[in-house]
């Protein structure tokens, strides 16, 4: 039975990290779904990597990677990974395949994904602009191309023309110009060449050849940038939560034991879109500027907004995606902070609710109800075992796993590979709000 890791926030909650900390015990890592809109950072052996299609266990030798049926490869993208994987001599030859089934991003995705924001103007999205949209649509259209169909001659040569036509019709009525045909052929050509060596029957590989047991299956982004859970329309364009994550790998949810969820100690977003916990001005810098707290995006350099841990949230993520056990993230930023607060319900309309609504007008004029927590101030960042957390720590980590009914196993005190506790039990702590 296979095991995976999913985002129970708006992405970045530090799932490269917790994906690189569990590898040792997996030989096959298996991302499912998104492209390189995701950003992954990994801090290992005193040296810093960011992962935007490549898996994030790829830096053990013992792994193989996999890109899955439900991920949008494009092909720059992966190149530019590629040279940087060389330069850092991180050797993948043997041990990285990608799906027949996944669909590939052109360039002119990119294009329509840039434009159509700039003409949403002040209600856009704040997508990574990395064609993500625009490749997920020509796949619900059935008019996408997948990696099998780029590597079959005569499928290429049937589509690729009318699929370069209407996108160019489509840049036309955005204002932009066309995407010239004798260098869209070129790319392809191009494209063919990298994309062979690594096309696979993962799906077959992943289920018939080994043992299960020892696949990890990789989430994107998070929980409420799901495409249809997600705080909608301001989501990505694939389906993050776990049913998404098996249906992209093709690994059945009957043959899934384990779902790490992966939490900050507090939430951030990128891009637009609600944020009920979000600091108010005069909270904002609370826990630090975002480059030295480590909240500047992966994928595109952008600030993340903050906030304050939103417990409604959590749960209703943790129910989404069957999680099994949390592996809590960045604890250490909180250590300075005097008085920590915890979202346990929204105020709407003069009602009290802990559901997390669908309806974009109650998001809208929903309040976070607040417990305090007294801070610890002091530093979380050299505890190695559960016993060295501060009292006041544990006790916040214990009303969070009170609260979400699902155990703590994983805390996180900074961003390298070492700086984390592992095998935690809260489970007879008692709690002073
Ligand atoms: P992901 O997209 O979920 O993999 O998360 P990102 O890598 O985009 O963003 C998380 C950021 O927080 C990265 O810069 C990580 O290096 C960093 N990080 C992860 N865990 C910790 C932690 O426990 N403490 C601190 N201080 N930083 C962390
Ligand atoms: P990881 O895997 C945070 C956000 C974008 C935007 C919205 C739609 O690093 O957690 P898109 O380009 O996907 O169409 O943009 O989704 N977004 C992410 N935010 N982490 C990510 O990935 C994200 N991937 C997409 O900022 O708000
Ligand atoms: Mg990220």
């Amino acid at each position: 039975m296979a095991s995976a890791i999913v985002g129970l926030q708006f992405g970045d909650e530090g799932k490269g990290k917790v994906i690189d900390l569990l590898s040792p015990d997996f030989t096959h890592i298996v991302r499912a779904q998104g492209g390189n809109n995701a950003g992954h950072s990994v801090i290992a052996n005193d040296k810093e990597y960011h992962f935007h299609l490549i898996p994030s266990g790829v830096l053990y030798k013992h792994t193989k990677c996999y890109l899955g049926a439900g991920v949008v490869i494009d092909p720059e993208g992966l190149e530019n990974e590629l040279l940087q994987l060389k330069e850092d001599q991180v050797n993948i030859e043997g041990r990285f395949f990608i799906s027949k089934y996944a669909h590939v991003v052109f360039p002119f995705h990119k294009l329509l994904d840039k434009a159509s924001e700039r003409k949403k103007s002040s209600s856009a999205i704040g997508t990574t602009g990395k064609g993500i949209g625009p490749c997920y649509t020509d796949r619900a259209a059935r008019v996408g191309m997948r990696v099998a169909d780029l590597l079959d001659e005569v499928v290429f040569e049937s589509m690729s023309k009318t699929l370069l036509e209407s996108k160019n019709k489509q840049l036309s009525l955005l204002g932009c110009d066309p995407v010239d045909a004798s260098s869209f052929y070129e790319a392809c050509a191009h494209y063919k060449k990298l994309l062979k060596p690594f096309a696979s029957d993962v799906e077959q590989d992943i289920f018939y050849d080994i043992d299960p047991s020892k696949v990890l299956l990789e989430g994107a982004q998070g929980t409420f940038l799901d495409g249809l859970f997600g705080t909608y329309p301001f989501v990505t364009s694939s389906n993050t939560c776990m049913a998404g994550v098996c249906l992209g790998s093709g690994f059945p949810p009957t043959a899934i034991r384990s779902v790490i969820g992966v939490v900050k100690a507090y939430t951030t977003r990128v891009g637009n879109g609600f944020l009920v916990t979000e600091f108010e001005e005069e909270e904002k810098g609370v826990l630090g500027d975002n480059v030295s707290v480590r909240e500047t995006g992966t994928t595109t350099g952008r600030d993340r907004r903050m906030g304050w841990l939103d417990l409604v949230m959590l749960r209703y993520a943790i129910r989404l995606n069957g999680v099994t056990s949390l592996a809590l993230t960045k604890l250490d930023i909180l250590d300075h902070v005097e008085e920590i607060k915890i979202c346990t319900a929204y105020e709407i309309g003069g009602t009290h609710s802990e559901i997390f609504p669908a309806s974009t007008t109650e998001l809208k004029s929903a309040k976070p109800v607040y417990e305090k927590f007294d801070g610890w101030v002091s530093s979380t960042k050299e505890c190695k075992k559960q016993d060295d957390l501060p009292e006041k720590a544990l006790n916040f980590l214990a009303r969070i796993e009170e609260f979400c009914e699902v155990p703590i196993k994983i805390v996180s005190v900074g961003p390298e590979r070492e700086k984390v506790i592992q095998s935690c039990d809260l489970s007879k702590r008692k709690i002073s709000v």
